[in-house]
């Protein structure tokens, strides 16, 4: 059994409800028909944005969603998706599909105010213009202007509330194959044009783009160069099983291969910890956040679909990874300011899968569920970097104590003990998602197989609180202080 002790700790840093923010991008099925089915769809909508999905998502007080991508934001034109009038464009980031640009921009900000998350806006900067960025910032936040006219005359006549933008999106790779002098020299100009035009609203949060995995160069130059113009540096890292071009699948899998996605996902705790090093160089008091604004576990695409569209199956696995990684995010919430786990809707590890009419809630959906308790708590103690199979967080929030635990492990089972300053009060909610096998997951046949159920195995006394874990097991107590 772990044991604990938390006499001595209380909670002073405030872990941002940013952290559990959302990605969704323009691929595969991730917007057209998870999110958006049109109007005139037999499919219950509300202005052409499914209802179903947006009640589940409601559910999880998603904080932000970043969009339309990822790579995909590198090609996006954002006049050819507003008005009556679309202009379908080849999805060259993401199979060469027919993108009909039906969802465009004011129908992200309508979908993001029916969820109750704040959008997150990535601006393309490889083959897009400075002059395009500031039309598409006037047309989103300006109450008069040019572009303000264009937003009134498509309907909106007030300005869309509008605060993160990442000026660009993976450089180093696909997107620009840049070096990190010439980003950081580029972002210094790019950053300078765009505005907030909304003068009743905050200045733009401005996210630059961060290294690949473990360049930690690109963050020291781009940090040496760039770090007086920027809120944010984004950080992607995903859960691999093996190398890229061996990704393993999402189910059926050997228990081997959980051991070696654990592995990877748990390195999320190394390259925060050595970019944040870098970071502090030029930034000691971490006024600039590191944003880990893709994430998740990226598995093979299911069997007979386009490997372009990166539909994957989600198990009690990914949930295992989910809360080990948002554990790591608590760990961290000096400087991590937001994180977007990719991706929400039919992609990646996503939270929701549908098919037609049908919608179905992931494993993963379900660890969301229970850690959005701490939102904005005040961190007590999370992760747990010595190699065990338990990770957890625990915060304080409205004079309750919040604990979630995971137990990693395939076969065994665990305990945990904390122990607190003062005595317990009464217990105000008990989950538990578990699965006896490894692969166990939600499918359309099947929708409810995994879900939460009340946990009733904790034990208390005076100032403590034991919980049992059964093997891949997480559990969420939320208790009176
Ligand atoms: O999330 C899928 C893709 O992964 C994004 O489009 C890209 O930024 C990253 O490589």
């Amino acid at each position: 059994m772990e044991t604990i002790n938390l006499e001595n700790k209380k909670g002073k840093v405030t872990i941002s409800k940013y952290l559990q923010g959302q990605f969704s991008e323009h691929l595969g099925s991730g917007i057209y028909g998870g999110i958006w089915v049109g109007k005139d769809s037999s499919i219950p909508n509300i202005r052409g944005i499914r209802s179903d999905v947006v009640e589940a998502l409601k559910n999880l007080h998603i904080p932000v969603l970043r969009w339309p991508g990822g790579f995909f934001s590198d090609i996006y034109h954002w006049r050819d998706g507003v008005g009556s009038i679309r202009y379908p464009i080849i999805n060259t980031s993401w199979g060469n599909d027919l993108e009909s640009n039906e969802f465009g921009t004011d129908e992200f900000f309508d979908f993001c105010q029916q969820i109750g998350a704040e959008p997150y806006l990535n601006i393309n900067m490889s083959s897009g213009t400075i002059h395009e960025m500031t039309d598409w910032l006037e047309y989103i936040t300006s109450p008069v202007g040019k572009m303000a006219d264009l937003r009134k005359k498509n309907g909106h006549e007030e300005p869309w509330k509008l605060k993160f933008i990442g000026i660009g999106n993976e450089e180093w790779g696909e997107d620009g194959h840049m070096r990190p002098e010439f980003y950081a020299d580029l972002y210094r100009l790019w950053q300078t044009f765009a505005h907030q035009y909304d003068p009743t609203q905050p200045p733009l949060f401005k996210v630059a783009c961060g290294p690949n995995i473990d360049d930690f160069n690109w963050t020291n130059v781009v940090m040496e160069n760039a770090n007086e113009f920027m809120d944010g540096l984004s950080l992607h890292h995903y859960g691999l099983t093996d190398l890229w071009d061996k990704k393993g699948y999402a189910t059926d899998f050997e228990p081997k291969e959980w051991d070696s996605l654990l592995y990877s996902i748990r390195k999320m705790d190394y390259f925060i910890h050595e970019h944040g090093l870098r970071m502090a160089k030029y930034d000691p008091t971490h006024r600039i956040k590191l944003i880990v604004d893709e994430w998740g576990d990226w598995l093979h695409n299911e069997p007979h679909t386009n490997p372009a569209y990166l539909y994957q199956q989600n198990t009690i696995r990914d949930a295992v990874m989910a809360a080990t990684t948002l554990n790591i995010f608590a760990k961290h919430a000096e400087l991590v300011g937001m994180a977007n786990i990719a991706q929400t809707v039919n992609v990646l590890q996503s939270m929701i899968l549908t098919k037609k009419d049908q919608m179905i809630l992931t494993p993963t959906y379900y660890v969301f569920d229970m850690y959005k308790y701490h939102q904005n708590a005040k961190r007590i103690a999370a992760y747990n970097d010595n190699g065990d199979p338990l990770t957890y967080t625990v915060s304080e929030k409205d004079n309750k104590y919040i604990i979630s635990v995971c137990n990693t492990s395939q076969t065994e089972k665990n305990t945990i003990k904390f122990i607190f300053k003062d005595e317990l009060g009464g217990i105000l909610y008990h989950k538990r998602l578990h699965a006896d096998k490894n692969d166990a997951h939600n499918s359309f046949n099947n929708p409810n197989n995994i879900q939460l159920m009340e946990y009733g195995d904790y034990q208390i006394t005076k100032n403590t609180i034991t919980l049992p874990l059964k093997d891949k097991d997480i559990v969420t107590v939320i208790l009176n202080k």
